[in-house]
């Protein structure tokens, strides 16, 4: 039986995850867990998994994406959004720095808040500093699609979720994202789905 993606509602989704100690990579605990991490990714599948999915409050994130995953998007919807294959990648204790004032919003979902998603807006491009598989240090800079995948795992290890982020009025089940919206330019989204605020709280007649 594949592990069971922790699914929003757990508070470790919500706790700060510990770092790891650097000598502890190569202990077969770890690598166990970062096996198990890479299996529950590929089997979801999804293109990033942190630790703390897993029901595990550590900073371990893994993430790849490959062509296949992106399989649904024209050629036109994967150069919009920076689609691009992304190695099989294992961090330890991430850095996130955003890279220049660049930002990109698109649909967003996350396997911990299974089968729902929404617009965010992230940072075009990141690089981020850890440790790999191995223990050794490793810098990554990305852009585009992989770059929104490091940012959303990172957060995981921070207790944040992209519904933290999303703009809320376009949180949509997957089902209606895709057949509604998910094609559609963002600025069209967002003047359909957010053009009413709700309506101020009403005090109580006295
Ligand atoms: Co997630």
């Amino acid at each position: 039986m594949p592990p069971r993606i922790v699914q929003a509602g757990h508070p470790v989704l919500r706790a700060r995850a510990e770092a790891v100690e650097p000598d502890a990579i190569a202990t077969k605990e770890m690598q166990s867990l970062v096996r198990r991490m890479v299996d529950t990714m590929r089997r979801a599948p999804g293109v990033g998994l942190a630790a703390p999915q897993l029901g595990v409050g550590l900073r371990v994130i893994v993430l790849e994406d490959s062509n296949k995953l992106m399989g649904r998007l024209s050629p036109g919807e994967r150069a919009l959004r920076g689609r691009v294959p992304w190695p099989l990648t294992v961090l330890f204790n991430p850095e996130l720095h955003l890279v220049g004032d660049a930002r990109a919003t698109f649909f967003e979902g996350c396997l911990s808040v299974e089968g729902w998603s929404a617009l965010v807006e992230r940072a075009l491009e990141v690089e981020v500093g850890g440790l790999d598989g191995d223990g050794q240090p490793v810098v990554h800079r990305a852009s585009g699609w992989p770059a929104r995948i490091l940012q959303h795992e990172v957060d995981h290890l921070d207790g944040a979720l992209y519904v933290d982020r999303m703009h809320s009025r376009t949180f949509g089940h997957n089902d209606e994202v895709s057949l509604r919206w998910s094609r559609r330019a963002v600025s069209e989204v967002e003047g359909e789905l957010a053009a009413h605020a709700p309506p101020p709280m009403r005090s109580a007649k006295a």
